[in-house]
C-alpha cells in the first residue's frame, strides 16, 4: 500500500492473527446484544460476518472500532489487546452508513478527515492514491451530494484506507446498493484483498459472503452459530443431505427402507424431479452410513431403483437453517 513504510506505524508481529474476540459480549440494560463472541480473523481473510437483522453484527463492529465499550471480554487486533494505545492505528472501517458533508466534494471530504486525523504531510498523493482505487478519481472534485449510493459507499472505503490499514472493517458495505452498485463494491472489495489487506465484512446475504469471502462467521441473536472456513460452514449448514428416491415399487420401498434400515421417509415436495409422477418420489434421509445401505437393499429385495437425487437445500434455506431456533 503506499507510503506503508513511511507510515511509522510499529511493525505488526508476523503470524498473529488479525483480529480475536474472545468472549466479548455487550448489554444493554438487560438485554444481551453480543453475547461471549469467539472468533479468529487470520492474515489475507476476507472474513465474513454474517447473521440476519438485529443478530449483533453493527454492536460487535462498534466494539472492534473502538467506538463502544464491551461489557465482557477483548478484541485483540495483531495479537495486541485493543485497549494497549496504538492498538487499533493498522485498523480502519466505519459501522452502518458514513456521513459526509453533501455540500463539499468528495476530495475536501477526504481531506478534513485526513486533518482530523492528524495527517499533514503528503496528503494530497495519499487521496488521490485512495480515490483511484475506489473508482471516484475522474469524480472527486464533485460534490458528495451528486453522488449515486454505490459512489458514496466507495468514498466511505476510501475514507477508511487513507488511514492505510492493514486491516478493513466494513458493515454490510453493499448494503441500499443496486445490483451494479453491489458488483463494483464487491470488485473493490476483491482488488483489495489482492493487494493484500485484511477485510472483515458484515453481511446479512449468505450468497454475498459466498462469491466474497474465505471464512465465515454466523451470529444469531448475539451468539456466534458457526465458525469456519466457507465450504465447511455451508456443508455444516446443509446437514446431512435427503435425497428423492424413484423406485418401481414405492410401496415397498417404504416397507423395506422402514425395516431394514435407518433411513427416515420425510414429508415433502418432490420438486426438482418433476419427470417422476409425485407418488412415486420418496424423499428420504439415509441414516449413518448414507445411501449405500439403502440402495443395497432395495436391489437384493429386487426393487428396482430408478433414481437417487440429492436435495441440495439453497443458499437462502441453508441460512434460515443456522440462524433458526
Ligand atoms: N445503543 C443501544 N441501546 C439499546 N439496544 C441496542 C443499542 N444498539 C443496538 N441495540 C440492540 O442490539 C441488537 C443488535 O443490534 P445491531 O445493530 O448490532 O444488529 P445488526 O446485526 O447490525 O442488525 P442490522 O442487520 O439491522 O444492521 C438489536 O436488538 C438492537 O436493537
Ligand atoms: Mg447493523
Amino acid at each position: 500500500m503506499a507510503g506503508k513504510s513511511a507510515s511509522g506505524k510499529a511493525p505488526l508481529e508476523s503470524g498473529a492473527p488479525a483480529l480475536r474476540l474472545l468472549g466479548l459480549s455487550k448489554r444493554f440494560g438487560n438485554f444481551a446484544a453480543v453475547e461471549r463472541l469467539d472468533l479468529t480473523v487470520r492474515k489475507g481473510d476476507v472474513y465474513g460476518f454474517l447473521g440476519p437483522n438485529g443478530s449483533g453484527k453493527s454492536t460487535t463492529i462498534r466494539m472492534i472500532l473502538g467506538l463502544i465499550r464491551p461489557s465482557a471480554g477483548e478484541v485483540r487486533i495483531f495479537d495486541r489487546p485493543s485497549t494497549v494505545p496504538g492498538a487499533r492505528e493498522n485498523v480502519a472501517g466505519f459501522v452502518e452508513a458514513p456521513g459526509f458533508y453533501e455540500y463539499l466534494s468528495g476530495w475536501n471530504n477526504l481531506r478534513m478527515l485526513a486533518a482530523a486525523d492528524g495527517r499533514s504531510r503528503d496528503v494530497a498523493s495519499l487521496l488521490r492514491w485512495a480515490l483511484e482505487i475506489v473508482g471516484l478519481a475522474g469524480r472527486a472534485n464533485d460534490r458528495v451530494g451528486a453522488y449515486s449510493q454505490g459512489m458514496k459507499q466507495r468514498l466511505a472505503i476510501a475514507s477508511a484506507l487513507i488511514r492505510q490499514p492493514e486491516l478493513l472493517i466494513l458493515d454490510e458495505p453493499t448494503n441500499g446498493l443496486d445490483p451494479a452498485g453491489m458488483r463494483d463494491v464487491r470488485d473493490l472489495i476483491r482488488r483489495l484483498s489482492a493487494e493484500g489487506l485484511t477485510i472483515f465484512l458484515s453481511s446479512h446475504l449468505l450468497a454475498e459472503v459466498e462469491q466474497l469471502c474465505n471464512r465465515v462467521a454466523v451470529i444469531s441473536r448475539g451468539r456466534l452459530i458457526v465458525e469456519g472456513d466457507l465450504r465447511e460452514v455451508v456443508e455444516h449448514a446443509r446437514g446431512r443431505l435427503e435425497y428423492h428416491l424413484v423406485t418401481g415399487d414405492p410401496a415397498r420401498a417404504r416397507q423395506l427402507l422402514e425395516s431394514r434400515t435407518d433411513a427416515m421417509i420425510l414429508d415433502g415436495s418432490s420438486e426438482g424431479i418433476e419427470s417422476f409422477a409425485p407418488q412415486d418420489v420418496l424423499r428420504i434421509s439415509p441414516g449413518e452410513g448414507g445411501a449405500g445401505p439403502v440402495v443395497k437393499v432395495l436391489v437384493e429385495e429386487g426393487v428396482e431403483v430408478l433414481a437417487l437425487v440429492p436435495v441440495h437445500p439453497g443458499l437462502e434455506e441453508t441460512f434460515l437453517r443456522l440462524t433458526e431456533d
